[in-house]
């Protein structure tokens, strides 16, 4: 390779051929390090747990996908990558480099990426004409949110995911757990040991019309 070879790489390789961290790792430690407990973690999410909680998802049925907190795309890449083609991608950040980041990287256009708060998600699926998405995927770090965010995150949530839809949330921790007991009929947990650290994987159901018609009659049968 000859010197304009290497001027025209992209910056994720320096120029004198020792490996370097990619240029979305290192936007991404940069975000950390300007905004520590809003990013919440040092490294994206590994791949293992990506799969781990996109590959049940039945992509052909799914339409309306929120994600919040997506960071440089990690889990972006990997749900357009499985999604129909009219599926609605709607990506909602609060930071302004990470949502320039997906528009440029991600120029597809199912991908929604909107600077904002996952607190907003339903006036955000309404300015994008929906009123409730199949799937809503939480990168969030809820532990270092400023106090009451996360709970307002999760009430909107659960009021924003379909009947027969969940809310699937990775983290390090159990932290939010008891928040989405609370808030969703059904809770799931899962641990991702393939990961640096293991991360906890949380899917909280929302009952489609049926199991909802099923609930109320168990419970008149038992009043
Ligand atoms: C741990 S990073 C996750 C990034 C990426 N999804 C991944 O898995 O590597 C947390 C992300 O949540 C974003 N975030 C923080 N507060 C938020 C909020 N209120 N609404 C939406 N995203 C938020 C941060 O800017 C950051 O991109």
């Amino acid at each position: 390779m000859d010197k304009s070879d290497r001027a025209s790489r992209p910056n994720d390789a320096r120029n004198d051929g020792r490996p370097t961290l990619p240029a979305a790792a290192l936007l991404f430690f940069r975000q950390f390090l300007a905004s520590p407990k809003s990013v919440g973690s040092i490294i994206p999410t590994s791949q293992a747990a990506i799969d781990a909680l996109l590959d049940p998802i039945d992509w052909s049925a799914c339409r309306t996908f929120v994600e919040y907190g997506p960071g440089t795309g990690v889990f972006t890449r990997s749900i357009l990558a499985r999604a129909h083609p009219d599926l609605l991608l709607i990506a909602i950040d609060p930071n302004p480099v990470f949502v320039e980041h997906l528009r440029t990287r991600m120029p597809d256009p199912r991908l929604k990426a909107v600077e904002g708060s996952a607190a907003d998600v339903e006036a955000i699926l309404a300015a994008h004409g929906r009123t409730q998405a199949d799937y809503i995927l939480s990168g969030l770090p809820f532990s270092t949110l400023p106090p009451g965010v996360g709970e307002t995150i999760i009430a909107a949530t659960e009021r924003a995911v379909a009947p027969g839809g969940a809310f699937l949330v990775y983290q390090y921790s159990l932290f939010v757990l008891p928040w989405l007991k609370a808030r969703f009929a059904r809770v799931d947990v899962g641990r991702e040991w393939r990961c640096i650290p293991p991360a906890r994987l949380m899917r909280a159901r929302k009952p489609a019309g049926a199991d909802i018609v099923e609930e109320r009659a168990v419970s008149a049968a038992h009043s």
